[in-house]
């Protein structure tokens, strides 16, 4: 039996999150330029539109049920100065590939869902970074503040929502265009961190009176962020967008039940997806009791892999790095588990990129190899070559489970 949540949803508003606890936001010193920025993203256009929302919330309910594949993939973090129509082809044609070999070897349509088009804001682990005796805030994305170690650029400034908005409507104008030339539907996604971002971007729907984020398709709640009773579960709680709960080594059963009860009240399919995130070391004694909680108690949810954000390793030149064959590990057995327990599989979530960086090792790629090309500004993606290997083995694997 379903917990009743009271979903006081005729109480909600896009600042309902105000109330509650918000870890990981800037700290925003002028506050007029906030003023400003939130009055000139309320003015704008939406990004999304419901009715694509809920066909992609329709699509993740299909692969729930075994009949489609999610394939969530882009970069960690998109910065400005990475943006380039080329790099944008580059990821889109990636992904397309990515998604033909697996469709092909599992007969079940792929959904493209990109982490793409407002990737921007990253949580941290530490607020401050020291260098050489000097403390400053963290980078935090480019839609915050910038990568250079200097007090100005460190500044968080509201004004860096607007150029992640434009950049957004751009690269989503070059994906429209893409999918089209390819016939393919095309989804966006990303981490619904920066609130005061995502706030004034949320619309009501007027063909049903809900209220929608309109900065991406799909939103999901970051594991340094997912509290049942911090802000980020309340803003989200209100849109009517496909959310995903990323489940870390941390969560419990518990806990994940009381956010279903908060994010999906209703129990609805293809509402919420877990992206499972835990390390091959970790996911064995993590994921079968998630799995038992929610089967137990008859929840809808779609299963993701996140191989990636479990597997960081330092490599002796000091760059984070992630080794393929860590993520092919925690794939193989996040298949496994859920095979086990009679659960589907649906989907992966990657951070990759279309460019031909050096950020993840392989069998051609060494830790030596790291700096040649690491471009990454936060987490290491795989590169074009190393996302198809990826898909070839991963969709060769799903077949044998
Ligand atoms: C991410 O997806 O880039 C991320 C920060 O993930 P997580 O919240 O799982 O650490
Ligand atoms: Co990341």
């Amino acid at each position: 039996m379903l917990k009743a949540y009271k979903n006081k949803s005729d109480n909600w508003s896009p600042q309902s999150w105000r109330e509650k606890e918000a870890l990981q936001l800037p700290y925003y010193a002028d506050l007029d330029a906030l003023a400003a920025v939130t009055k000139a993203l309320e003015a704008s256009a939406p990004l999304v539109m419901p009715s694509d929302t809920r066909r992609l919330k329709d699509l993740i309910a299909a692969a729930a049920r075994g009949e489609a594949f999610l394939l969530q993939a882009g970069d960690c973090a998109e910065s400005f100065a990475e943006f380039h129509p080329e790099n944008v082809r580059a990821t889109f044609d990636t992904l397309a590939q990515m998604a033909d070999i697996i469709a092909q070897e599992t007969g079940k349509p792929v959904v493209l869902n990109g982490r793409i088009a407002g990737q921007f804001a990253k949580p941290r682990s530490d607020s401050n970074e020291t260098q050489g005796g000097i403390t400053l805030p963290s980078y935090k994305g480019d839609i915050i503040n910038g990568l250079d170690f200097t007090p100005e650029t460190r500044k968080p400034e509201a004004d860096r929502m607007l150029q992640a908005y434009r950049q957004c409507a751009v690269t989503l104008n070059l994906l429209r265009g893409f999918a089209a030339e390819t016939d393919r539907e095309f989804f966006t996604a990303h981490e619904a961190l920066l609130l005061p971002y995502e706030e004034p971007l949320t619309r009501t729907d007027p063909a049903t009176g809900t209220w929608h984020a309109s900065s991406a398709h799909f939103l999901w709640v970051g594991n340094r962020t997912c509290q049942p009773e911090g802000a980020h579960a309340a803003f989200l709680r209100g849109v009517a967008n496909p959310v995903g709960i990323k489940c870390g080594p941390d969560m419990t059963p518990k806990a994940l039940l009381r956010l279903l009860d908060i994010l999906n009240p209703a129990n609805d399919a293809g509402r919420i997806t877990l992206i499972t995130r835990f390390g091959r070391e970790k996911i064995a004694a993590v994921l079968p009791q998630l799995v038992e909680a929610v089967q137990q108690q008859g929840r809808a949810v779609t299963w993701v892999c996140d191989p990636m954000h479990g597997n960081m390793r330092r490599a002796p030149t000091g760059h984070k790095t992630r080794a393929t064959a860590d993520m092919i590990a925690e794939t193989r057995s996040f298949l496994g588990i859920l095979a086990a327990a009679g659960a589907t599989a649906g989907g992966l979530h990657l951070e990759l990129t279309g460019r031909a960086v050096t950020e993840c090792t392989d069998d051609n790629i060494s830790e030596d190899a790291l700096p040649q090309r690491y471009f990454t500004h936060c987490d290491p993606r795989l590169n074009a070559a190393q996302g198809i290997a990826f898909a070839r083995h991963i969709a060769a694997y799903m077949k044998g489970v």
